[in-house]
C-alpha cells in the first residue's frame, strides 16, 4: 500500500492507495473500511456494471450507470449525478464512489468535490489508464465545447482501492491507451524527484511481451512504479503551480488532437503518444536532446506498437493549444525531454513552433 499525504492549503490529507489482486467481492470489506455505516451513491461505467456486476452489494437506487466514453464527461451528465445524489439526501458525511476509467473518475470526483461543496470520495479505477494516473492526485473535471477538462476541480479522495483483476477483461486498444501514460512516466522520472530509481525507460523496453500480454504481476509492478513517481510529484505540488506541470508531458499537443478530433477518433493515450512525439522532434529542432537519445524514445514507442496518428495542420493546433488552460494570453506551455527522462517546461510563441513545423 502507498500512502498519499497531500499538503491542502495549511491542512494534510493523508489517503491510501492499495494495490492488490484479491477477488474483486472483496472490495465491499475494504470499501466499508472506509465508509463505515455512511451512504454511498456509486458511479459505475457501464462496461464496469455488465461485466463485474453489483459487486459492492448496494441497493439499485444507490447506483447511478454511467454511459461509456468522453463525451459523457459533460454538464448534463455531472447534473444527473448530482440529482441522484441529492435525491438520495446525501449528507457531507456520506461517500461518492467512482468505478470504472478516467471520464468516471474525473466526473464523479468532480461532483464529490461541489456537492454540498464535498462529499468523500472513493476511487476505484479499472482501466489501466485510471490506475496509473487519473484516479491518483485529485484531478476532477468535466469537458465542454470550449475545451478538456475546462470545468473542474482539485479534489483528493479519502482512498483509491485498485484492483488488476479489473485489468483482465481490457480490450487491447484499452490497454495501450494505459501505456501511452505509463509510457510518459519513463520519459519524465528523474524529473518526477523520487527516492527511488526505477529506470522505467528499461524496464518497459525489456518487459514489453509480458506488459502487452497482461501478466498480472508485471502490471502490477508497473502501476506501483508509475504511482510511485505520482505521489512524489502532488506531494511536492498538488494544484500544478510548478513541478506537477511535468505531468503534462505529450499533453499540450495531445488535448489539441483530441479537440479536433471532437474526442471521437483517438483515446487520450493515443492523443499523449502523439503528443510525445512532437515533442521529441520539436527537443531535436531545438538542438536541446542528443539525437541518440530521440531514437531510444522512438525505439520504446514502437515497441508498444500504438496507433498511428497522423500530423495535423500545425496551425490549427497552435489556435487549439492556444485553449489549452495550460497556455497563457502570449504563449503556449510544453514540457519538453532535454535528457535521458528528464523534462523541462518551455514557453513558446507561435512563430517560433512555425518555425520548426511549418510545411508539416
Ligand atoms: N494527469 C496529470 C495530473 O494528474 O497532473
Amino acid at each position: 500500500m502507498i500512502n498519499l499525504n497531500v499538503k491542502i492549503n495549511a491542512s494534510e490529507k493523508n489517503y491510501p492507495i492499495k494495490i492488490n489482486n484479491n477477488d474483486i467481492p472483496e472490495l465491499y470489506n475494504e470499501v466499508l473500511e472506509i465508509t463505515g455505516k455512511n451512504n454511498i451513491l456509486a458511479v459505475i461505467s457501464q462496461k464496469v456494471f455488465k461485466l463485474y456486476g453489483n459487486f459492492l452489494n448496494l441497493p439499485k437506487e444507490r447506483i447511478f450507470i454511467l454511459k461509456d466514453g468522453e463525451k459523457e464527461k459533460n454538464f448534463k451528465t455531472y447534473q444527473k449525478i448530482l440529482a441522484a445524489a441529492l435525491k438520495l439526501k446525501l449528507t457531507r458525511n456520506d461517500f461518492i464512489i467512482a468505478i470504472g476509467g478516467g471520464v468516471c473518475g474525473d466526473i464523479a470526483g468532480f461532483a464529490a468535490a461541489t456537492y454540498m461543496r464535498g462529499i468523500h470520495l472513493i476511487q476505484i479505477p479499472t482501466t489501466l489508464l485510471a490506475c496509473v494516473d487519473s484516479s491518483v492526485g485529485g484531478k476532477t473535471g468535466i469537458d465542454t465545447g470550449y475545451g478538456k477538462n475546462l470545468i473542474g476541480a482539485f479534489y483528493q479522495p479519502d482512498a483509491v482501492f485498485i484492483n488488476t483483476n479489473f485489468l483482465k477483461t481490457l480490450d487491447e486498444r484499452q490497454l495501450k491507451t494505459g501505456l501511452g501514460e505509463v509510457v510518459k512516466y519513463a520519459f519524465i522520472e528523474k524529473s518526477c524527484k523520487c527516492d527511488e530509481e526505477f529506470n522505467l525507460i528499461n524496464f518497459l523496453s525489456l518487459n514489453s511481451d509480458k506488459i502487452l500480454a497482461k501478466d498480472n504481476k508485471t502490471l502490477e509492478y508497473l502501476i506501483n512504479i508509475c504511482i510511485s513517481l505520482k505521489k512524489s510529484v502532488v506531494e511536492k505540488d498538488e494544484k500544478e503551480g510548478g513541478l506537477r506541470k511535468i505531468l503534462n508531458f505529450g499533453h499540450t499537443y495531445a488535448h489539441a488532437v483530441e479537440k479536433l478530433t471532437k474526442y471521437k477518433k483517438y483515446t487520450h493515450g493515443e492523443a499523449v503518444v502523439k503528443g510525445m512525439e512532437f515533442a521529441f522532434d520539436m527537443a531535436q529542432k531545438m538542438g536541446i536532446i542528443v539525437e541518440s537519445y530521440k531514437y531510444i524514445a522512438e525505439d520504446l514507442i514502437k515497441k508498444y506498437n500504438f496507433k498511428k496518428i497522423p500530423d495535423f495542420d500545425i496551425k490549427k493546433v497552435i489556435s487549439v493549444m492556444k485553449t489549452d488552460k495550460k497556455a497563457t494570453a502570449e504563449n503556449i506551455i510544453f514540457i519538453l525531454p532535454v535528457d535521458c527522462a528528464v523534462v523541462k517546461e518551455y514557453k513558446m510563441f507561435d512563430n517560433e513552433i512555425l518555425k520548426y513545423f511549418d510545411g508539416n
